[in-house]
């Protein structure tokens, strides 16, 4: 059980303007991609949560230096000179496997740790190895260690991923950048991570078309001719969604700031059909409810498609819906851990394989809850906020992953929630 819980008091509802953070799922990427910019690169708006923290260990492992002034960090890799992660890193969170394809572009080998799986599911990484071999790069697994090497150098080559997988359209992308040739990667995966991905690549002096599509065209340059850059993280959709969900259960009005609408179009088409109203502006969303909640039928699949990342914070939206929703998890094999906890605390849902069938209409009774995945566990928090009586989330380390001042925000937005240690479970 994690050291420090969360304490809630129900009965309170959320409202006002809160200020998202950049994106998680970004930087952790964009910090990977500064390996092949040989000098002092610039990332500004960078959440400070721990996941940062854990990829900065890992660059500087490698050779380099991180400093973080506020939410920008500089990380010079110019001195780098190990192309090799350690296991206690890498087991401490999954993306660090995005390192593999940059120190493969920047030193022709590698040599990361296999990632174990996780809560939701095996996360394997057989479409980041199939991907990244069709680009000339051999594989062997030695004791745990993933060992890539490059015999015949990096080769431009046409990909179709079996999936439009996120991390194995970034380790492949920052591959490509200096392979020999052209290569174009079908079926990939067009999240807005992809797109400020591609981004700061070409920023750097990559050639990259098509970021965001379907189908990526990347011409390989010379290493050399890549070089550090400085580049502003975009916002986190996925906080935006979270901050959406909880002022939808509470009526609103919540303003998220900082944040492209276009990021979060299926979110918001499925929060309209709940009965909500959203107003967009250039960097800002608005949700308020004055009608009754409504049920929605929710499928998760690859953006742009419904987030799974945004799974549990709808599935509580269901529970207090009048009537039925059916929520399907696509993406992850084992997502719904979250609805075990929700039912705690009275929530009534049936799972059927990949299916969540949600009665609404519940009140919830706050108890005592752990937080299985940081997105459950940010979930788990709305949840105590709507509920009747106190809600203590365990565990909550894996919400400091993904959520900067996840306490203060929802306090800014009128929340009874605190800190506290956890000694012991109730
Ligand atoms: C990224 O994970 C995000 N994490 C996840 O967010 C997000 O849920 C996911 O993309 C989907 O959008 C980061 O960016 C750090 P995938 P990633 O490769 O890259 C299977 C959060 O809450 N798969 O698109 O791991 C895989 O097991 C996290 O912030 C293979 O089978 O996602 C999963 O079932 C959770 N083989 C599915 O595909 C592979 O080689 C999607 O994985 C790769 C993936």
């Amino acid at each position: 059980m994690g050291k420090e819980s969360i304490l809630v008091r129900g009965n309170r509802t959320l409202s006002g303007e809160v200020k998202i953070s950049g994106a998680k799922n970004s930087a952790l990427k964009l910090m990977a991609a500064s390996i092949l910019g040989q000098g002092e690169s610039i990332i500004q708006n960078v959440p400070d949560i721990s996941d940062i923290a854990i990829m900065s260990d890992v660059l500087r492992r490698l050779g380099a230096t991180v400093t973080r002034t506020d939410h920008s960090l500089t990380i010079d890799t110019q001195e780098l000179d190990s192309y090799s992660t350690p296991y206690e890193l890498v087991s401490r969170m999954r993306a660090s496997i995005s390192v593999l394809g940059p120190l493969i572009g920047r030193f022709g080998q590698a040599k990361v740790a296999m990632p174990g799986g996780c809560q939701i599911g095996a996360r394997k990484i057989d479409m980041h190895l199939v991907g990244l071999e069709a680009l000339g790069v051999s594989f062997d697994v030695d004791h745990g260690t993933l060992i890539a090497t490059t015999p015949e150098g990096l080769k431009g080559s046409q990909v179709m991923l079996e999936f439009p997988s996120v991390g194995a359209t970034e380790n492949m992308l920052m591959a490509a950048v200096v392979a020999e040739g052209t290569t174009v990667i079908d079926n990939a995966a067009r999240e807005p991570e992809i797109v400020d991905l591609c981004n700061m690549l070409c920023e750097m002096g990559a050639k990259i078309d098509g970021g965001g599509s379907v189908s990526i065209e990347i011409e390989g340059v010379p290493l050399e001719d890549l070089h550090p850059c400085t580049h502003t993280t975009i916002g986190d959709r996925i906080e935006a969604g979270t901050f959406l969900a909880g002022g939808a259960l509470t009526g609103g009005p919540v303003t998220v700031q900082g944040i492209d609408p276009d990021y979060l179009r299926m979110a918001i088409m499925k929060l309209k059909a709940m009965g909500c109203d959203i107003a967009c502006g250039d960097d800002y969303v608005t949700v308020t409810r004055s009608r009754p909640l409504m049920p929605a039928d929710i499928q998760t699949l690859p953006h742009p498609g419904f987030p799974t990342d945004l799974q549990a914070q709808f599935m509580l939206l269901a529970t207090l819906a009048e009537g039925t929703s059916v929520i399907t998890e696509n993406v992850f094999e084992n997502r719904f851990m979250f609805a075990s906890e929700l039912m705690r605390m009275g929530a009534d849902i049936a799972i059927e394989d990949h299916h969540a069938i949600v009665h609404g209409g519940q009140t919830l009774q706050g108890a005592p809850v752990s937080s299985t995945d940081l997105r459950a566990g940010a979930a788990l928090v709305l949840a105590g906020i709507v509920a009747e009586g106190y809600t203590t989330i365990y565990d909550v380390e894996h919400i400091d992953r993904g959520y900067e001042d996840y306490v203060g925000k929802l306090r800014s937005l009128g929340a009874d929630v605190s800190r506290a240690e956890s000694n012991v479970r109730a």
